[in-house]
């Protein structure tokens, strides 16, 4: 008879019985597993587990508070937050390609994530024998299944697993799917925001900027992204859509009026789908209010933006996000 308090008893029971005296670790990426996942982890061995979380300056508005504040205020976990911004954006400078991109930044997160590992198990305690991942059940199925379909984009999962780790792997989600393992997250208290987050992508707004990624850029699109997030949430539309990446492409202009004068500032792209699994999805047919109320928002508050564009594509052809 499968109940939340069942699985949370049973997995917190088998984790104790596993993780002994030693201790784990665990990469923290702001989404729903590797969240609920770690609470569990902390539920069963308390300050034996260490979450990292990498600050690779590419997420959006609040996020990263969100993880640093109130995720740790509602397990009490022990976390060691990176700051990695400059070194990512160093990295990601002159680059526009997406793949390349991608490439970069799943690179300097598996370094920065090894070299916080390093210095935990360098920590006076005991051991740390063991590696907490968020893998679900469709995960488990999809690796182990052989379907052979084509790897499109070079997926990254922040959080994810270097080759060559010499950890044993808890994995107390691998039976669950994403409904269940939300219904655990609210079930062990964690925050609405973060048990009900839609789908991220790991390089975050890096693959949202057609064209090189800058600080300023980021910026930019954090704002507008917060905009359309904010009244997405005040219409109630959060639960209809699967996810609204919001785009800007950096290498376009248009002439626009604003104020009293000419400008020749950038788009931003709208992008809600609907979707039961991100491997195919339509486009959302928002209300054409919320859609003005956006656009006029976006239009008005983000310095550089005159032209908010909505992506009425399916995928297929189109992917979800735009690189
Ligand atoms: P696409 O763009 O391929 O996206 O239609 C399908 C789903 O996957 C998300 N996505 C990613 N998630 N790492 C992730 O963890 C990635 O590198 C990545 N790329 C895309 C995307 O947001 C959508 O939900």
């Amino acid at each position: 008879n499968w109940t939340t308090g069942n699985v949370i008893d049973e997995q917190v029971a088998a984790i104790r019985e596993l993780v002994g005296d030693k201790r784990a670790i665990c990469g923290l990426s702001g989404g729903v597993d590797s969240a609920v996942a770690a609470a569990l982890v902390q539920k069963a061995i308390g300050s034996q587990l260490t979450c990292v979380y990498v600050d690779h300056g590419l997420m959006r508005k609040g996020e990263t508070e969100q993880v640093e504040k109130d995720f740790v205020a509602a397990t009490g976990v022990q976390l060691k937050v990176v700051d990695a911004e400059e070194r990512f954006l160093k990295a990601l400078a002159g680059v526009s390609d997406p793949e390349q991109k991608r490439k970069i930044i799943g690179r300097e997160f598996i370094r920065v994530f090894e070299q916080a590992q390093a210095e935990i198990i360098a920590d006076e305690g005991p051991a740390v024998e063991f590696l907490v991942q968020g893998t679900l059940y469709p995960d488990v199925v999809e690796s182990g299944g052989g379907t052979g379909t084509a790897n499109i984009k070079s997926h990254h999962n922040v959080g994810g697993l270097p080759e060559d780790l010499e950890f044993q792997l808890i994995e107390p989600l691998r039976q669950l799917f994403k409904d269940e393992v939300r219904m655990v997250g609210q079930e062990l208290g964690l925050p609405e925001e973060i048990v009900h987050r839609q789908p991220f992508p790991g390089p975050g707004l890096g693959i949202r900027i057609v064209g090189e990624v800058t600080k300023e850029r980021l910026d930019l699109l954090r704002e507008a992204d917060a905009i359309a997030r904010e009244e997405l949430t005040a219409a109630g539309l959060d639960r209809d859509i699967w996810q609204c990446p919001v785009v800007l492409l950096a290498d376009v202009r248009s002439v626009g009026v604003q104020g009293d004068g000419r400008t020749y500032g950038h788009p931003i792209v709208l992008r809600p789908v609907s979707s039961e699994d991100a491997m195919t999805a339509d486009w959302s047919r928002l209300p054409y209010d919320v859609l003005a109320k956006i656009s006029t928002r976006i239009t008005n508050e983000v310095r550089d933006v005159n032209r908010v564009v909505l992506d009425v594509t399916s995928k297929p052809p189109g992917t979800i996000e735009w690189e």
